[in-house]
């Protein structure tokens, strides 16, 4: 086999006032929504009520779950199922970002399989079905690209494990990409989750699953993030807000065939044990330290791919070698800086001692990416890796 590249099964509308479809979509799916969104943003913004305007103008009947916090975790998804067993609900509906997309992908399971207990599904003791009812998800934020991924990213906030876990059936049945919602993000946020989609293409490249069809995607993707995020944080205009969710799609096509690496095995270890580090920060510390190793102890043909990256990311490589690859580590920090992100995990507030219960997470829990790396890392190499990022 040369390769395989899995189409995301997502109906997907892209543009402006693309919120006021969601009723006639939904009602090829569904007669009664749960209407999931995160602690404030949707409602303050007035999406949500928009969201619920066009699914009742539709005739579905509406149950709102409201309250879905970063880094979204166990008892939150089982809030939801609860509320969507009570009220009958046949169709999931998110609006917010990666975490409330996330978490409504679970309560799909859930009340799909009438079954709370929903830790099992996500380390895949229990089978996800094709009972998981349908999902619609409406992005707030670009860099998760969850919106067409057969991923959820969910934390056991009992034991400060957070993991990923795919299945087809709960790739959303459609998705809505509002730019006038993704417009709305504060500087912050649009850096962190701007830099999210960064790593996903930059990984989905390098991964040892990487394939023609999402290398395409990969580096238009990285074009597209080099020319925009920098100015879509400084001074953010439709056009970059536009180019940044379109960076996003491409990115979420990549990673649900090419997978992330090791910065994505470690980085969702991170945000598990301290859940106030959102996840493109934790990745912004980990990335250079982890391209540095990849350079220093791949192959040639990682090392060429090293160097499309510097050169996608703007860097003037004329040859190929070691030390042209490495140019693409100044790029990072250069868009890093640019975007006021934070490079050291010491400032997110990880301290030293927790390196240990971090790898032992990670090569538990994070090893489906940790093994699409190009370079197969040693435990030794993983705490130096910590060490470096601190
Ligand atoms: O809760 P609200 O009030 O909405 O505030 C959120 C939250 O505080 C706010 N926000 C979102 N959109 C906004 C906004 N504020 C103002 N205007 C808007 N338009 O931003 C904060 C962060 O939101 P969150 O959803 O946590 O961020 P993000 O979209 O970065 O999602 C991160 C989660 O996605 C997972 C991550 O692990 C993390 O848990 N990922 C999911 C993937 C997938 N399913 O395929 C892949 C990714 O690699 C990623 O791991
Ligand atoms: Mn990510």
């Amino acid at each position: 086999m040369d390769f395989s590249f899995t189409l995301p099964e997502t109906n997907l509308l892209f543009g402006r006032k693309t919120l006021l479809e969601l009723g006639t979509r939904a009602k090829q799916h569904g007669k009664r929504a749960l209407l999931v969104t995160g602690k404030a943003s949707m409602r303050r913004l007035g999406f949500l009520q928009k969201a619920q305007e066009s699914l009742e103008n539709a005739g579905l009947k509406v149950t709102s779950m409201e309250g879905v916090g970063p880094n979204p975790t166990v008892a939150t998804v089982q809030r939801g199922i609860d509320i969507g067993l009570k009220s009958g609900c046949d169709l999931v509906v998110a609006i917010g970002g990666g975490s409330t997309i996330d978490a409504a992908k679970v309560m799909a399971v859930g009340i799909g399989h009438e079954d709370s207990s929903i830790w099992p599904y996500i380390r895949c003791e229990k089978e996800t079905t094709d009972r998981t009812l349908p999902i619609i998800a409406i992005p707030s934020t670009s860099g998760t690209g969850s919106h067409v991924t057969w991923y959820t990213v969910i934390t056991n906030q009992d034991s400060g494990e957070k993991t990923a876990y795919s299945s087809r059936h709960i790739f959303p049945t459609a998705s809505i990409v509002d730019l006038d919602i993704v417009s709305t993000m504060p500087p912050k946020v649009t850096a962190e989750t701007g830099f999210d989609a960064l790593a996903h293409v930059m990984e989905a490249y390098v991964s040892n699953r990487a394939n023609p069809v999402t290398d395409v995607l990969c580096l238009r993707a990285m074009e597209l993030i080099a020319q925009n995020l920098v100015r879509v944080f400084v001074s953010p205009d439709p056009d970059s807000r536009r180019a940044m969710a379109l960076a996003d799609t491409y990115a979420g096509i990549c990673i649900t065939s090419s997978r992330t690496i090791m910065v994505h095995g470690m980085g969702n270890t991170v945000s598990g044990v301290y859940p106030n580090i959102a996840h493109g920060q934790a990745l912004a510390c980990l990335t250079p330290p982890i391209m540095r190793y990849n350079i220093e102890n791949s192959g040639e043909k990682t090392v060429s791919k090293y160097c499309d990256i510097a050169r996608a990311l703007g860097e003037d490589v004329a040859r190929i070698d070691r030390k042209n690859a490495t140019k693409s580590v100044e790029a990072v920090l250069r868009i890093q800086k640019a975007i006021g992100i934070r490079m050291g995990l010491k400032d997110c507030g990880v301290t030293e001692d927790s390196i240990k219960k971090l790898t032992d997470y990670s090569l538990e829990l994070g090893m489906g990416a940790i093994s699409c790396n190009p370079v197969q890392p040693k435990r030794e190499d993983i705490v130096r890796i910590y060490e470096q990022s601190l």
